[in-house]
């Protein structure tokens, strides 16, 4: 960064180390006709086209700002000048939003203050670094210092200046049963801009984007960002005419404001920066580590997760207690872990139309309660977990006739449902304090310990009938409102696996990452459409972030069938379970299940705790490959999925980079020995077999060095 006269905080670069930096790159300035300049004596400084760390408006920089301000009378000009910086140990504590943890790794923070003396407003610049990771955390805060209240109506994160250079963007887009589709496109002059004003992160845009130049999975500049939050956002990107390139994230600012009184202060949710020289694949592996070791929560980092098997698709809401200790026993039979009781056990819920909000046990399903099951599946060494959609309410409930006011939704206009449903005001304390409440009892009484948190819609009225605050902060609220609940089940029941979901990837981003260490990241358990959504996914989330099922064939969202070893690869590449029949299975199928269970339990913690690599796409072809391997490079296991079967293709050929190259490896259950040079630029020869969906496994184990 530099200080340009005395008063423009200018960004200046941000790539690959440097060992020391003079202003090499900084631009002559030229004089240009509509190019405002304040100093009249040098009217070739404009912040027209001057690289700004935050840009704001109406100081003539025309392009998008990162920060506006509404004084009295809707006065929207603000001209903050730096101020000073200091550099502190550590990474900054939000309060209220999740945030990059500062563990055992040493971190610093640079804090860059701006400040406008007409309307007494200070802005802190933060950034972040972290000793072991390539990672920026950026956020930025406002705090009035003055005696009147100003109104905030655009707040980002991060900003970020550079030059086009050819570059192209990335980012995904997606949909229920259909999450992280691969965006690649050139840069046009203009805006391009993606985000949610859904009321949650949501699959349409989830907040990313990479701008990279000639680079592909291996190879190549990358820079990314994405944001830690789960609410409303926006990313953007403006090519301007000067051939300028400004990125943006942060809260969406055209669902958010803010009223800051006198005194207070409005911190932005943080952005995560990576860059990497070296392709998708790098910047992938530096966002799996720093969330893993700066965002889940510690206690869950290297913790193996249960293999368990989920009631939803067995029967969805017909569940009774026969059913679910006949469901305990195959399970223990065949070797889950966990068994998950999903929709439908409380108060006469048998289809989306009823009940959220009166989480009674159902009488008539469950006599005896949940708490015997839970027993009874301890007894035989297994969890137990339970599904919950505590942010909704049903119209027909008793909650809702004792409880009106606690509906989401504006006094004039009827709400709108979605999924028969309607949301509860998360605003308002009660609400908090009810939903905290019943899960919290949920948990002591019937003993579960894991917990599947749904959210199957967004929000449509975005008013809270208490009106105590203006409308336009709601958004925000409300997440703020989420994050305090769930900060408060996950602090007091630190053992307890919380699952995110949202109909799978609804809320997919890695604000809940902080508080829930894994999401059911699709409801589509396809085993050709997973291989896009985990692939898609894998550029920001770890591994151990994501859930998969085995499900049945025909598959219940696409019809299609897909062998048994390809859907069982599909789930072994994330947290694993089935979500399926197993009661009713004949001896040659539990064998087949018993034995997968016992393979992904002996790889479970290379898969959790190794790196992850994309070797082919599926967004590119027919093909898609993924490479598991610990650390030390001593063992690896490679899955190649061949989708349909062409009578052209004699052979497939997977190079399998990312291992010792100097070391030899054997392909375990062969006497195949390869060097990882050879693996890296020959690569592996595999046979096409005949069928469609087919996957082939490759497990190699490093050789002892004589
Ligand atoms: C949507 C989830 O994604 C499913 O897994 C299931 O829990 C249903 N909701 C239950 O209503």
């Amino acid at each position: 960064m530099e200080i340009v006269e005395e008063t423009y905080l200018i960004h200046r670069y941000w790539g690959k180390k440097l060992t020391s930096y003079h202003f090499s790159n900084r631009p002559t300035l030229k004089k240009r006709t509509f190019a405002a300049a304040p100093n009249n004596e040098k009217p070739e400084i404009s912040p027209e086209f001057l690289p700004f760390e935050l840009p704001f408006a109406h100081q003539g920089d025309f392009r998008s700002p990162a920060l506006q301000i509404e004084q009295k009378n809707c006065e929207t000009i603000t001209r903050f000048s730096y101020q000073g910086y200091e550099i502190v140990d550590g990474a900054p504590e939000l309060t209220d939003l999740p945030h990059a943890r500062n563990t055992e790794e040493q971190a610093q923070t640079l804090i860059v203050y701006l400040f406008d003396e007409i309307a007494q407003i200070e802005v802190a610049l933060y950034y972040t670094i972290f000793a072991e990771s390539s990672v920026i955390v950026r956020s930025t805060s406002v705090k009035n210092a003055g005696s009147e209240t100003v109104k905030v109506t655009k707040l980002l994160s991060a900003s970020l200046d550079t030059r086009y250079d050819g570059q192209v963007s990335t980012t995904f887009y997606g949909t229920h049963q259909k999450e992280f589709q691969l965006n690649r496109q050139e840069i046009q002059h203009g805006m391009f801009k993606i985000g949610s004003s859904r009321g949650a992160s949501s699959p349409q845009y989830p907040p990313y984007l990479a701008l990279s130049k000639d680079a592909n999975e291996f190879q190549g500049e990358v820079h990314a960002m994405t944001l830690i939050y789960s609410g409303n956002h926006e990313t953007a990107l403006e090519l301007d005419q000067y051939n300028h390139l400004r990125l943006q994230i942060g809260l969406n600012s055209e669902t958010f404001a803010w009223q800051l009184h006198s005194g207070e202060t409005l911190q932005s949710p943080q952005a995560v920066l990576s860059y990497s020289d070296l392709g998708f694949n790098g910047s992938s592996q530096s966002f799996h580590q720093f969330f893993t070791d700066h965002l889940i929560h510690p206690a869950w980092k290297n913790k193996a997760r249960p293999v368990l098997i989920n009631s939803w698709e067995m029967t969805y809401y017909d569940v009774n207690e026969a059913l679910i200790k006949q469901l305990i026993d195959s399970a223990s039979e065949l070797g889950f872990e966990t068994v998950v009781l999903d929709d439908g056990w409380y108060s006469k819920r048998n289809s989306s139309k009823t009940s959220l909000g009166d989480w009674a046990v159902d009488g008539e399903k469950f006599p005896n309660g949940i708490k015997p099951l839970v027993e009874y599946a301890k007894e035989k060494g297994l969890g137990f977990g339970i599904w919950f959609e505590p942010e909704m309410i049903s119209p027909n409930t008793k909650l809702i006739q004792q409880h009106p006011d606690w509906v989401m939704r504006s006094a004039n206009y009827e709400p709108i449902l979605g999924r028969s449903q309607l949301v509860l005001d998360l605003t308002n304390p009660d609400v908090q304090q009810f939903i905290i409440h019943t899960l919290s009892q949920a948990i002591e009484d019937f003993g579960v310990n894991y917990v599947k948190w749904d959210m199957n819609r967004h929000l449509t009225d975005p008013f809270s009938q208490r009106g105590d605050f203006p409308a336009f902060e709601y958004g925000h609220r409300y997440m703020l409102g989420l994050y305090r609940i769930i900060d408060a089940l996950t602090s007091t029941y630190p053992e307890v696996l919380f699952e995110n979901c949202s109909s799978g990837g609804g809320r997919l981003d890695v604000g809940m990452l902080y508080y829930f260490p894994q999401t059911w990241i699709s409801d589509n358990t396809d085993g050709l459409d997973r291989q896009e959504i985990q692939s898609g996914a894998s550029n920001l989330f770890p591994i151990s972030s994501m859930t998969g099922h085995v499900s049945d064939v025909p598959n219940h969202q696409t019809n299609r069938t897909v062998p048994f070893e390809t859907r069982a690869a599909l789930a072994s590449s994330t947290n694993m379970g089935y979500e399926m029949d197993i009661i009713h299975l004949n001896e040659a199928e539990k064998e087949m299940i018993r034995q997968h269970l016992q393979t992904y339990k002996a790889e479970r913690e290379l898969i959790m705790q190794g790196q992850f690599y994309r070797l082919l796409s599926p967004f590119e072809g027919n093909l898609c490959a993924w490479l598991f391997t610990d650390k030390a490079q001593e063992q690896a296991i490679v899955y190649v999925f061949r989708n349909r079967y062409q009578v052209f293709d004699l052979s497939l050929l997977v190079k399998i980079p990312y291992l010792d190259e100097d070391g030899m490896y054997q392909i375990v259950g062969t006497d195949q020995v390869y060097s990882g040079s050879e693996l890296a630029h020959c690569g592996l020869a595999l046979d096409n077999k005949k069928g469609d969906f087919a996957v082939q496994k490759i497990t190699l184990k490093k050789m002892e060095s004589e």
